[in-house]
């Protein structure tokens, strides 16, 4: 189904990457498209930008509840909801101060619940709209040395499942998108954490940290989802995940559902070319 009516759209982390061309994408096609960055003024904005910036930090409830505000004042609804602002840090687990696990946590996944909380009153009492979470393929198969981001991206898939059910009747509808990679280039914040690595850890991470940047290259075009993200807006009713990566992503997806979890770590390892490995 084809949406034709002009849509309010909030799109949370579109200075890059995937929000940035899904903004982009929507807000050619009529619709009213607000993106947030944590510092919107920082950057030039392209010519194809037909879109609003507005600032909001995923750690912060207030620049949240100003943005939702702010929409409701000038358009009065808010249709779609697309809660892909995130970070990430890499790692091994015990190279990585607790306390950034827990930052890693909030940005993405108590960010997205804090965005939730203040937009479903507004959705609500409209008994309609739309919530689409980015998730990632790393939220359905833990990825070394990306423990952190994973279990943010798993934290997410549970979230979102039991949101499901709250929601079943009430005319809102929510669900994940799960891209493998896609060629947006590594996210220029990154955390790496490799203190203490005078261990087998260091290795391993620059290995598997290869194969991640070689991903953010040969990875899907992040315009598929954007044209996902519109195909979504015109269903009626949504499942609640949506798979979007390289076929060989997909299919480690499926191989996880059928083969016994030795098995599937053994390619995992292989794949990351940590196989060979071994402790002092
Ligand atoms: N790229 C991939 O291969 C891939 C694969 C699977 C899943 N995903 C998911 O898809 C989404 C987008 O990924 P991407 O690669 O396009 O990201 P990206 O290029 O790194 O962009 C991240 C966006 O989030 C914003 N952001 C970062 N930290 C924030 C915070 N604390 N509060 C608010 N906004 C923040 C950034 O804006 P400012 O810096 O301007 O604030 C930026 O616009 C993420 O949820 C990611 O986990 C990506």
């Amino acid at each position: 189904m084809a949406v034709k009516d002009r849509q309010v759209i909030l799109i949370t982390g579109a200075t890059r990457g995937i929000g940035n061309t899904c903004a982009a994408f929507l807000a050619k096609r009529g619709h009213a498209v607000y993106g947030t960055s944590r510092s919107p003024g920082s950057r030039p904005r392209m010519m194809d930008e037909f879109f609003e910036l507005l600032p909001m930090d995923n750690n912060d409830e207030n620049s949240i509840q100003a943005v939702v505000s702010g929409i409701m004042e000038k358009e009065g609804r808010i249709d779609l909801v697309v809660c892909n602002a995130a970070k990430t840090i890499y790692g091994a687990v015990e190279n990585t101060p607790p306390a950034e696990g827990l930052q890693q946590m909030d940005v993405n996944f108590m960010g997205v619940a804090r965005l939730i909380t203040a937009v479903l009153p507004v959705m609500r009492r409209n008994r309609s709209g739309t919530i689409l979470v980015m998730g990632s393929i790393a939220g359905r198969i833990g990825l070394p040395y990306n423990a952190y981001y994973s279990a943010s991206k798993f934290a997410l898939e549970g979230y979102v499942e039991a949101l499901r059910l709250e929601l079943a009747y009430s005319g809102i509808r929510i669900a994940l998108i799960e891209p493998g990679s896609v060629r947006t280039g590594l996210d220029p914040n990154f955390s790496l954490f490799t203190s203490g690595s005078d261990n087998v850890h260091a290795t391993n991470t620059a290995k598997v940290l290869q194969v991640i940047a070689g991903w953010a290259k040969e990875g899907i075009n992040p315009i598929l989802i954007a044209r996902l993200v519109h195909r979504l807006m015109g269903k009626k009713k949504l499942r609640a995940r949506y798979t979007a990566g390289l076929f060989h992503q997909r299919l480690a997806l499926w191989l996880k559902t059928w083969l016994p979890s030795r098995m599937h770590e053994y390619i995992l390892l292989k794949y990351f070319k940590i196989a060979e490995s071994r402790e002092e």
